[in-house]
């Protein structure tokens, strides 16, 4: 009875993902630092208060020692984090191999790898059997702190074997389970090997979520045409037991970004930044350096753009922030060089003696610099090949309420769908159309400006990564006792 009247904010929440929202760093035999991680999941969790939450997962290092590992479990501690600590060889096998080799250029329609379709099966079967040994270790250390009535939160692409391993442990335990990056159409999952292995684990969860109802239409597709199961507008039936699946968008927490622009350092930079590029609009891009965020197909439509309209040249300056990622997988090595190699190229063509085009860089700001830079941008372009939702968007529109800039934005990432209406929508694919949209932005009158960024302010800030959780860990209650009631009918 308690249980079911119970209010989400009282209860304890584990969230389980991989990457914890802190990363840490060693500096001796038992001392550590820790610092912000980078990336759109751990952004909107960071704007998860109210509940009593605890966060499992693994901290981005490998910690092979005793004495490490008790001096970083106790530092972590501090923030209410719990480590996973996975070895070497399962990071290269699981983090690597099977997560970022496999299913995120999957999950983004960018297909398997080839060497993969080939004859090398026994590395995919050795990459998803560390996948599993993973996330039967996640599982582990989440049942080693789980109490009853706790909520279970798993997160994202890495973590799809989990609802599983949790359920076998405890059939009780109230699983949820959120993916952040795009579920693609059902024809593109089918090629997986794994497909109906992760499916029906995913299955286990009581609650599945997805940030755009089109991608729970493609989940909820493929355990139909894939597994035979029963699609239903709850989510999906087996053998009489539902397991209900449902769009939740994420949001970030805007008055973080808000109350940001209000501080005297951030005052500060926003003056500098000012002075520096004065009498030229500002671009902004800020991106991990991913395949998935089109960097390059953006940086070659910034080139037309100026190629095309010599009026501009010297006159617009293209900041792209390239935070880098997954440095071990050789797609992003790839991908590192061809970007530095456009920005040269652009900027030996178009720059002049004192000035350049593009100012490319490959680290990560802080966030009062990052704010700053928000708010002097003119045009953001977040032209994402696909994206799960993309909080960059929403960055960018919570710190522009003075200056009501243009973003410039894909119509592959999830925020599309939110902000579509007051941003100029893209084909990322199509270089012209994106190099039209740029000058589109750059002369669009005050008044366009004004009412399109209203639009999207509006819905950035009633829309809060806080609200998101909220409705999503409700939704799990409530679909955990009425699966106890329709058991009890
Ligand atoms: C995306 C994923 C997250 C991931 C983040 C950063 O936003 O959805 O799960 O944490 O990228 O990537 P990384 O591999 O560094 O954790």
């Amino acid at each position: 009875e308690e249980a079911a009247v119970a209010r989400p904010f009282r209860q304890r929440l584990l969230v389980v993902a991989n990457r914890l929202p802190v990363s840490a760093i060693r500096r001796g035999e038992d001392s550590w630092s820790l610092e912000v991680s980078a990336g759109g999941l751990v952004s909107a969790l960071l704007g998860v208060k109210e509940f009593e939450a605890r966060w499992i997962g693994w901290a981005g290092v490998n910690v092979p020692d005793r004495i490490g590992q008790k001096a970083l479990t106790k530092a972590l501690a501090e923030k209410r984090c719990i480590p996973v600590f996975l070895d070497e060889e399962i990071v290269h096998q699981y983090y690597n191999g099977y997560c970022n080799n496999i299913l995120w250029p999957l999950f983004h329609y960018l297909g398997l790898p080839q060497e993969d379709r080939l004859a090398t099966t026994r590395s995919f079967q050795s990459q998803f059997a560390a996948y599993k040994k993973a996330n039967q270790m996640f599982a582990d250390v989440v049942n080693a702190h789980y109490e009853e009535g706790d909520v279970v939160w798993c997160h994202d692409y890495h973590l799809m074997y989990l609802p599983e391993c949790l359920k076998k442990y405890n059939t009780k335990m109230k699983v949820g389970w959120f993916l952040h990056t795009p579920f693609p159409s059902s024809e593109i999952h089918r090629t997986l090997p794994s497909r109906s292995e992760l499916l029906r684990s995913v299955l286990a969860a009581d609650l599945v979520g997805f940030h755009t109802y089109d991608y729970a239409r493609h989940f909820v597709s493929a355990c139909t045409r894939i597994l035979g199961l029963e699609g239903t507008p709850e989510g999906v039936e087996d053998q009489g037991r539902l397991t209900r699946v449902a769009a939740f968008p994420i949001g970030i927490d805007s008055a973080r970004f808000i109350r940001a622009l209000e501080l005297r350092q951030v005052q500060e930079h926003i003056k500098e930044l000012k002075e520096r590029f004065a009498g030229r609009k500002v671009m902004l891009g800020v991106d991990r350096l991913d395949m998935i965020k089109g960097i390059p197909q953006k940086l070659l439509a910034f080139e037309k753009f100026l190629e095309e309209n010599p009026y501009w040249r010297g006159k617009v300056v293209l900041l792209q922030i390239a935070v880098p990622t997954r440095t071990d997988v050789p797609e992003y090595q790839k991908l590192t060089s061809q970007v530095h190699e456009i920005v040269g190229r652009i900027n030996g063509r178009f720059g002049t003696l004192t000035a350049v085009p593009i100012h490319h860089l490959d680290r990560s700001l802080d966030f009062h610099a990052l704010c700053a830079l928000y708010a002097v941008t003119d045009v953001a372009l977040v032209t994402s090949l696909r994206d799960g939702m993309n909080l960059v968007s929403y960055e960018f529109v919570a710190c522009q309420d003075a200056k009501k800039g243009v973003l410039i934005l894909s119509e592959f990432a999830g925020a599309a769908q939110s902000l579509g209406a007051g941003a100029i929508l893209v084909n990322p694919w199509n270089i012209i159309e994106v190099a039209a949209s740029i000058g589109q932005a750059l002369n669009m009158p005050a008044e366009e400006r004004e009412k399109r960024h209203c639009h999207n302010f509006h819905h950035v800030i009633m829309h809060t990564a806080q609200e998101w959780a909220e409705t999503f860990v409700s939704e799990l209650n409530d679909t955990v006792v009425e699966a106890q009631l329709r058991s009890s009918e």
